[in-house]
C-alpha cells in the first residue's frame, strides 16, 4: 500500500505543492477543515490525466468534496489555472495574464476585474509557481515521484486474520474465490466497500469471512462481442465509463442506446471518489430499491451469469433476478460472475430518469430505465418490445408490468400518451406513510418520468425522418438534457488602505498551514498515552420517564475506564447560558430523542461506544410535543418568553387607511450547521483535580469554561479553555460545543485522567440543535399602488427542550420583520416554542433570515395582489434616512438605495427580465425566473452587556508582536483582520503579527465569538491596546531615530518601558428596553442587495442557479478578499436553507420516521450545497465610497448579513414556478416553503400529471 497525504505533497518547511500555493494565494481556504481533501482531490486529478483537465473535468472532480465555508468559487478559480485553457501554472511557464499587460487578482487567480492597479491586487501578490519559504527553491525539484517499485510491483493475494477469528481474502483468480467461497457459504464478497463498509459502520452488520474480489482478473473482464459487452462484476464504475464512452464513439448508433442511457446515468451516480472503486456487481448484488443502474438493466435486456462453486454458469435476465427487498436470485454458492448487456436494435431506445435531492452525489427518490422497440406497419409505428422499470417506488427495482402489458402492440401516437398515464398511474403504488415519504411527488415522477420518455422517442423517431409529425417547439424543453458548463465568478471592489496592512485583500493566516494539512484542530491535539475517549448515553424517546438504567453490560465492556450519570455530577448538574433549565445528564425524565443520559470513557473512541449502546434503558412514554403548530395549540411555551413590538395603531390602520388587507402563514424550515470539524473536546485535570484545564473546538471558550466551573463546583480561575482554530463553527458551537466539555470534564474529574470527546456526525447532527424552524401569521394592509401601511405579526420559533439563546433568536427575528421597508403601523407578538426536539440554538444570522423570510413572503402576495412585480413594490417601500423604526430606532446612514440602484445596473434587471419572459413563452416544461432581494442586518449583540471585548498585545524585542483576543477564528479571517490592525497600527508588516489562540487565562469573560461584530469589537480592543503601547513608546522614539521597529522595541526594554497592555473596547450608544419596546439594540446596518436568474424542470422539480449577483455595503473593508468569501460562502449556506437542505423528523407529518428521530442525520440523507450547486455566474460587488462612520477603519461587519441574499434564488424559483402554473391557467398567489427542494417545486408546477395525485392547494409536508 502507497499513500501519499496531503502534507506528502507539500508542506510549510519542503515548501508548497503549485496546488496548495493556488489555493492558498485564491483565498479557497477558510476554517481549513475541507481543504486537504479538495487539495488531494486535484492533486488525484492532475497524477492520473495525462492531459491537463477541462475545466468542467475539475469542477466534477470536486463534486465528492464538501465545503461549508467558502461558496467553492475561490476553490474552482484556485484550480482553474490548472485546467487547459490555462496549464501554465502546471508546466512551469510564465503567467497566462503576462502578455496581456494585465493584473492577476489574487482573489481569483485571473484579469483583474477590481479595477485597481495598486500593488496589493496585483502581479506580486501572485505567485503562480511553487516556492519554498526556507530555502527559496522551486518546489518542481522536489516533486514527488511515484514509486517506481510499486509501479513493478505484482500484487499478491492475501489472507489476513483479526481478531475475534475474523479473516479476510484476497485470491485473484476465480478459481481461488469458488474454493474460499465452497469452504465458507457465508462469506461476504467485498469490492468497492462502498455498501458492506456502510452496513458495518451504521448498521451493526458483521462479517466473519470477507472476499475481496476486486483484483480477480476473470471478474474484471470487459469484452465487446458481436451480441454485446460482458462486463466483469468487479469492474469499477469509472472503467465501466471509460469502455462505454469508447463503444458510444466508435459502434452504430443504433447499438448504443443502452450503453449512453448508462453513461448518462453514472454521470449522476455518486461522486468521482465512490465511482472509483465501486464496482457495478457490487451495485447489482446490493439490490438497493434506489439503485441507479438495476432498472437499466432490467429495461435493456441484460443477463447476470451467476457461477457456482463447480464453475457451474446459470444465466439470469435482469428483470427475473430481483427478488424482494435487497433479495436476489442467487444461492449461497453462487456468486455473480458478469452482466451482458445486449446491442439495442434499430428503432430500439433506451433512456435514463433520476431525481435527487440534490443533482451531485446523491441518491435517487425515484430513477427509472425505460426501452422501447418499435416497428413499422403499414403507415403506423407500432410497439413490439418495451420496458418501463423503476426505482424508489417500491421494496425493489419494480418493472410496470400492467403498463407494460398495456403499451405491447399499441400505435406509438398522442392518444397513447394519453391513455397509458392512466393505465400507469394505477400501476405504481406508493402509500402515505412509505419509508421515505414524499408519496404524491414520487407518484407524479413516474408520470413525468414517462412523458419525457415518450416526448424523446418522439423526438427521436422525427429527427431520423421517420415521424411525420415532431414536437412544438416549446415541447422540447420536456427532454432537453441538463448539462453545466463551468462557472465564472468575478469579484469587484475598492481597495482603502489604511498604513502597512489595513484594507488590503492578505490571505488568511493560517492558509498555508491549512493547504498543507499541518493546521492542528481539536481533535489533532497530541494526547498522552492513557487518554481516555467519551461516548454519550442518549435518550431513544422524545420524551419519557427514565424507569431504569442498567449499565452492567457497559461496564464489562472491552476497554471501559468510567460511566457517569446525573448523581456523579460534582456540581450543579443544571446549565444554560441565560436560564439554566437544562441538565448535563437527565436524571429522571428525558425530553427529547438524543438527549444526554450520561457519558462513557474506555481506551479507545470504538470501545467508549460500543460500552455506551450496551447501557439498557426502560422507559415510560410520556406526550410528546412534535412541531410548533402542536405547541401553539397546546400552549407549550418556554416561560417568559412573550415579546411583543408596537407602532402606531396597526387596527385603526386596517380600518381606515389601507386599500387592501392580505392574511397568510409562513413556514420556515430550520438547517443543520453541518460544520466540517464536529463538536470535539480534550479535557484534562492538573494538581489531581484542583485546577481543570481544556482545549475545544468552540466559538465560547469562556462559555466552556463557565459551563465546566459550573457542573464540578470550581471557581472560574481555576478552569482554562483554548482554543486555536475550529473547523466551522456558523453558531452551532456559541453554546453547545460547551455543553459536551462540560460532560468530558465529569469524567476527567473523576478519574483524574485526559478526556477525549468527538462526537460522531451523526451524534453531532441528531443532539446538538439547529437553525431554528419558524412560524409566522401575518396580516398586511396596503394602499391600490402598494404602499404597505400596517403589519400584524405573530411568530413563533421552535426552541426545542431547553431555552438556550432562543429568546434572543426570537428578538432578532422580530427586530427584523419589515426587513428594508418602512411601515407606518406594526404590531409583532412572539414566543418561543417548547418542543420534544433538541435545543435549537444560534446559526449564523440568528434569526434575522426568518424574520426577513416571512417579510419577503408577504411583499410577494402584495405583488401578486396587485399583479405588479415584487420588486416594485420593494422599491416603494424603501427606508429612508432618519425614519424611525418599529423598535425606536433612528436609522443613520442607510444605504438600501445605493445598493439597490448599483445592483439592477449590475444585473440589468429589466432586460434579465425580458429574458426570461421571452424563454418562457417558449418553453413549457423548462421556466426561469428572476428576482432581487434586499438586506438589512442590524450590527451588535442584542444583549448590551455582551458588546464588549478585551485583548491582550505583547511586543517583542525583536520587533515581533504576540496579539491575544477573546475571539475565536473559525475560518471566518478574523485573525487575520485584527493581526491587520496591529501590523497598521505600528506601521509594521503583517508578517510581524502573530495571533497564536484564543484562551480564558489571557483575556477574561470575553463574549461568544457571534453576531458578526467580532472584528468590529476585537480589532478595536487590540487597536487600544497597541495604541497604549506605541504612546509609552513614543519618547523613546522621538529621542532617537530608528533604523526599525525591532530596534525600537529592544531600546523601550532597555528603557523599562512595559510592552505589554490589555485594550478593551464597548460598543457605544446602544441599549433596548423590553419592557418598553424600544430603544437602540444595533449600532448600525449592513446593507446588501442580490439577484437571482435560476431555471426549474417543471416535470421533475429540478433547478439550477443560472447567475447570482450580490451587491454589500461593507464600508471601506478590512480585507475585501476576506469579505467576499464571506459574502459567497453565506449566500451558498444560505442557498442550501432556501433550496437544498431539508430536515426530517419523525412527527405527524413524517410517520415513517420513529417520533422525535431525525431522519437526515448525516451526509447520505441531508444534502448541503456541493460545488455543483453554486450559480454559474456568480457576481460580488462591495460598495464603493461609502465609509461607516461607526466601527474600526470605516469598515463593517459581514459574517452573518450576506446570508438572506440567498432568498433570491427562492424567489427565483418562485417566479419561475409562476410561469409554469400560468400555463395551466393558475395565476392565483400560492405558498411556497423553504426548502424549495425538488419536491416543492415540482409539485407547485401543478400540471396534468400532478392532477392525478394531488390538489393544486397540495403543500408539501415540512417539519417546522
Ligand atoms: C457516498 C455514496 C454514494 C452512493 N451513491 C450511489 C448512487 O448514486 N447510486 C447508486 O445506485 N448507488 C450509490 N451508492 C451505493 C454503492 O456505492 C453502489 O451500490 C456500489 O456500486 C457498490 O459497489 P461496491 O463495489 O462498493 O460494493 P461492495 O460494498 O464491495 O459490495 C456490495 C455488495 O455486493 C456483493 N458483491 C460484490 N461483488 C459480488 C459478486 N461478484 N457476486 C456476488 N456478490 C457480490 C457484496 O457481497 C455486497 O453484499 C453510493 C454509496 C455511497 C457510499
Ligand atoms: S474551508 Fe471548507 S469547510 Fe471550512
Amino acid at each position: 500500500m502507497h499513500i501519499i497525504t496531503v502534507e506528502g505533497i507539500g508542506n510549510r518547511q519542503r515548501g508548497l505543492h503549485p496546488i496548495q500555493e493556488s489555493l492558498a494565494q485564491a483565498h479557497g481556504s477558510q476554517c481549513g477543515f475541507c481543504t486537504p481533501g479538495f487539495i488531494m482531490s486535484m492533486y488525484a486529478l492532475l497524477r492520473s490525466n495525462k492531459q491537463p483537465p477541462t475545466e468542467e473535468q475539475i469542477e466534477e472532480n470536486l463534486a465528492g468534496n464538501l465545503c461549508r465555508c467558502t461558496g467553492y468559487r475561490p476553490i474552482i478559480d484556485a484550480f482553474r489555472v490548472f485546467a487547459k485553457t490555462d496549464d501554465s501554472l502546471y508546466t512551469n511557464s510564465t503567467s497566462a495574464s503576462s502578455s496581456t499587460n494585465q493584473t492577476i487578482c489574487p482573489s481569483t487567480g485571473k484579469p483583474c476585474l477590481c479595477g485597481s492597479s495598486s500593488e496589493a491586487c496585483g502581479r506580486k501578490q501572485h505567485r503562480p509557481i511553487s516556492y519554498s519559504e526556507t530555502d527559496g527553491s522551486s518546489y518542481n525539484e522536489k516533486e514527488l515521484i511515484f514509486p517506481p517499485e510499486l509501479l513493478l510491483r505484482k500484487i499478491m493475494p492475501l489472507s489476513l486474520h483479526g481478531f475475534g477469528g475474523l479473516k479476510w481474502y484476497r485470491p485473484l483468480r476465480l478459481q481461488h474465490v469458488l474454493y474460499l467461497k465452497s469452504c465458507y457459504p457465508e462469506a461476504k464478497l467485498v469490492v468497492g466497500n462502498t455498501e458492506v463498509g456502510i452496513e458495518t459502520k451504521f448498521k451493526n452488520a458483521q462479517y466473519q469471512v470477507l472476499i475481496c474480489v476486486t483484483h480477480v482478473v476473470e471478474l474484471n473482464a470487459l469484452n465487446v462481442g458481436e451480441d454485446g459487452i460482458e462486463i466483469g462484476a468487479s469492474v469499477r464504475l469509472t472503467q465501466l465509463q471509460q469502455v462505454l464512452q469508447k463503444v458510444v464513439a466508435e459502434r452504430d448508433s443504433h447499438e448504443i442506446s443502452s450503453c449512453k442511457a448508462i453513461l448518462e446515468q453514472l454521470k449522476w451516480f455518486a461522486g468521482k471518489q465512490i465511482r472509483n472503486v465501486a464496482s457495478v456487481g457490487g451495485n447489482v448484488c446490493t439490490a438497493s430499491p434506489i439503485s441507479d443502474l438495476n432498472p437499466l438493466w432490467m429495461a435493456s435486456n441484460a443477463k447476470f451469469r451467476l457461477i457456482d462453486c463447480e464453475g457451474n454458469i446459470r444465466t439470469v435476465f435482469a428483470k427475473d433476478f430481483f427478488l424482494g427487498y435487497r433479495k436476489v436470485d442467487i444461492r449461497h454458492d453462487e456468486i455473480l460472475l458478469s452482466i451482458l448487456l445486449p446491442w439495442t436494435r434499430p428503432f430500439e431506445f433506451v433512456k435514463e430518469f433520476k431525481q435527487a435531492h440534490r443533482r451531485e452525489d446523491d441518491i435517487a427518490l425515484v430513477n427509472a430505465g425505460m426501452r422501447a422497440y418499435i416497428r413499422a406497419e403499414n403507415e403506423d409505428w407500432i410497439i413490439a418490445d418495451v420496458s418501463i422499470v423503476y426505482g424508489g417506488v417500491a421494496a425493489l427495482s419494480l418493472s410496470s408490468s400492467r403498463t407494460e402489458k398495456y403499451l405491447m402492440g399499441k400505435k406509438w401516437d398522442k392518444k397513447l400518451l394519453e391513455d397509458v398515464l392512466n393505465v400507469l398511474k394505477e400501476d405504481i403504488n406508493i402509500p402515505e406513510n412509505a419509508p421515505g415519504g414524499m408519496a404524491e411527488f414520487r407518484k407524479s415522477l413516474t408520470l413525468s418520468f414517462f412523458f419525457k420518455f415518450f416526448m424523446w422517442v418522439t423526438h427521436e423517431m422525427n429527427v431520423e425522418g421517420h415521424f411525420k409529425e415532431g414536437l412544438h417547439a416549446t415541447q422540447l424543453s420536456a427532454i432537453q438534457p441538463y448539462s453545466r458548463p463551468s462557472s465564472f465568478g468575478s469579484q469587484s471592489y475598492e481597495l482603502a488602505r489604511h498604513g502597512t496592512a489595513v484594507g488590503l485583500p492578505m490571505i488568511h493566516l493560517s492558509s498555508k498551514l491549512q493547504v498543507t494539512g499541518e493546521a492542528e484542530y481539536t481533535d489533532d491535539t497530541p494526547t498522552s498515552q492513557n487518554t481516555l475517549h467519551a461516548a454519550l448515553i442518549l435518550s431513544r424517546r422524545a420524551h419519557a420517564r427514565i424507569l431504569s438504567i442498567d449499565d452492567s453490560r457497559a461496564k464489562s465492556s472491552p476497554g471501559f475506564s468510567g460511566l457517569f450519570l446525573a448523581k456523579d455530577v460534582p456540581g450543579s448538574n443544571k446549565l444554560g447560558p441565560v436560564v439554566h433549565d437544562e441538565e448535563l445528564f437527565a436524571s429522571e425524565v428525558v425530553t427529547c430523542v438524543g438527549q444526554v443520559i450520561g457519558i462513557v470513557v474506555a481506551d479507545t473512541h470504538e470501545n467508549a461506544k460500543a460500552a455506551a449502546s450496551n447501557v439498557e434503558i426502560k422507559y415510560e412514554d410520556l406526550p410528546a410535543i412534535l412541531s410548533i403548530r402542536e405547541a401553539v395549540d397546546s400552549g407549550s411555551f418556554h416561560p417568559n418568553t412573550a415579546r411583543s413590538l408596537v407602532k402606531g395603531d396597526v387596527e385603526w390602520c386596517f380600518k381606515s387607511s389601507c386599500d387592501k388587507i392580505i392574511e397568510g402563514e409562513v413556514q420556515v424550515g430550520g438547517q443543520e450547521h453541518f460544520y466540517l470539524e464536529p463538536q470535539s473536546s480534550l479535557v484534562w485535570t492538573v494538581d489531581a483535580g484542583n485546577e481543570v484545564h481544556m482545549i475545544s473546538s468552540t466559538q465560547a471558550p469562556q462559555k466552556n469554561q463557565e459551563y465546566a466551573a459550573n457542573v464540578l463546583d470550581l471557581p472560574l480561575s481555576k478552569v482554562v479553555c483554548k482554543t486555536k482554530r475550529i473547523g466551522g463553527g456558523f453558531g452551532g458551537k456559541e453554546t453547545r460545543a460547551s455543553f459536551f466539555a462540560a460532560a468530558a470534564s465529569v469524567a476527567s474529574y473523576h478519574l483524574r485522567t485526559a478526556v477525549k470527546i468527538t462526537l460522531d456526525r451523526d451524534v453531532d447532527m441528531m443532539t446538538t440543535g439547529q437553525r431554528h424552524s419558524f412560524l409566522g401569521k401575518y396580516k398586511v394592509g396596503f394602499t391600490n399602488e402598494g404602499k404597505v401601511m400596517g403589519l400584524d405579526l405573530e411568530i413563533y420559533n421552535n426552541g426545542g427542550n431547553s431555552l438556550d439563546l432562543s429568546v434572543s433568536v426570537l428578538e432578532r427575528a422580530m427586530f427584523t420583520s419589515e426587513n428594508v421597508y418602512d411601515i407606518p403601523h406594526v404590531k409583532i407578538r412572539g414566543q418561543v416554542c417548547f418542543t420534544n426536539f433538541p435545543s435549537n440554538t444560534a446559526f449564523r444570522g440568528f434569526g434575522g433570515p426568518q424574520g426577513m423570510l416571512i417579510a419577503e413572503n408577504w411583499i410577494q402576495y402584495i405583488a401578486s395582489e396587485l399583479q405588479k412585480s415584487p420588486e416594485e413594490i420593494r422599491e416603494l417601500n424603501f427606508h429612508n434616512e432618519g425614519m424611525v423604526l418599529h423598535y425606536g430606532q433612528v436609522l443613520e446612514n442607510c444605504t438600501i438605495r445605493q445598493v439597490w440602484d448599483e445592483l439592477k445596473i449590475s444585473c440589468d434587471f429589466q432586460n434579465a427580465r425580458e429574458a426570461v419572459s421571452s424563454f418562457n413563452c417558449q418553453n413549457r416544461w423548462r421556466k426561469r425566473g428572476v428576482a432581487m432581494v434586499p438586506t438589512k442586518f442590524g450590527i451588535s449583540f442584542t444583549a448590551k452587556h455582551m458588546n464588549q471585548a478585551g485583548a491582550l498585545v505583547q511586543v517583542y524585542i525583536d520587533g515581533t508582536v504576540l496579539v491575544t483576543h477573546g475571539g475565536v477564528e473559525m475560518g471566518q479571517g478574523l485573525h487575520t483582520k485584527v493581526a491587520q490592525i496591529a501590523a497598521s497600527s505600528f506601521n509594521i508588516p503583517l508578517s510581524s503579527v502573530f495571533i497564536s489562540e484564543t484562551s480564558t487565562d489571557k483575556v477574561p469573560n470575553a463574549s461568544p465569538t457571534a453576531a458578526s461584530a467580532s472584528s468590529d469589537m476585537y480589532g478595536a480592543a487590540v487597536l487600544d491596546a497597541c495604541e497604549q503601547i506605541k504612546a509609552r513608546m513614543e519618547p523613546i522614539a522621538c529621542r532617537q531615530k530608528h533604523s526599525s521597529f525591532a530596534q525600537l522595541a529592544r531600546a523601550c526594554h532597555m528603557e523599562r518601558i512595559d510592552l505589554s497592555a490589555h485594550g478593551f473596547y464597548i460598543t457605544p450608544n446602544i441599549g433596548f428596553d423590553w419592557k418598553l419596546g424600544k430603544g437602540a439594540p444595533f449600532s448600525y446596518y449592513t446593507y446588501g442587495a442580490a439577484f437571482a436568474e435560476v431555471e426549474i424542470d417543471a416535470l421533475t422539480g429540478d433547478f439550477y442557479t443560472r447567475t447570482a449577483d450580490i451587491v454589500m455595503d461593507l464600508g471601506y473593508s478590512l480585507n475585501p478578499a476576506i469579505d467576499v468569501g464571506q459574502i459567497e460562502g453565506a449566500f451558498i449556506q444560505g442557498l442550501g436553507w432556501v433550496a437544498l437542505e431539508e430536515l426530517k423528523w419523525g412527527d405527524a407529518h413524517h410517520k415513517w420516521i420513529r417520533p422525535g428521530n431525525l431522519f437526515t442525520c448525516g451526509p447520505g440523507t441531508y444534502k448541503i450545497p456541493s460545488v455543483n450547486d453554486i450559480p454559474l455566474k456568480f457576481k460580488v460587488s462591495l460598495l464603493k465610497g461609502a465609509p461607516n462612520p461607526k466601527a474600526i477603519h470605516s469598515s463593517k461587519a459581514v459574517g452573518e448579513p450576506p446570508f438572506f441574499l440567498a432568498s433570491a434564488v427562492l424567489f427565483a424559483i418562485k417566479d419561475a414556478i409562476i410561469a409554469a402554473r400560468a400555463e395551466e391557467g393558475l395565476n392565483e398567489w400560492f405558498p411556497l416553503d423553504n426548502p424549495a427542494t425538488p419536491e416543492r417545486i415540482r409539485m407547485a408546477c401543478v400540471d396534468s400529471f400532478t392532477k392525478h395525485f394531488a390538489s393544486p392547494n397540495y403543500r408539501p409536508k415540512l417539519s417546522v
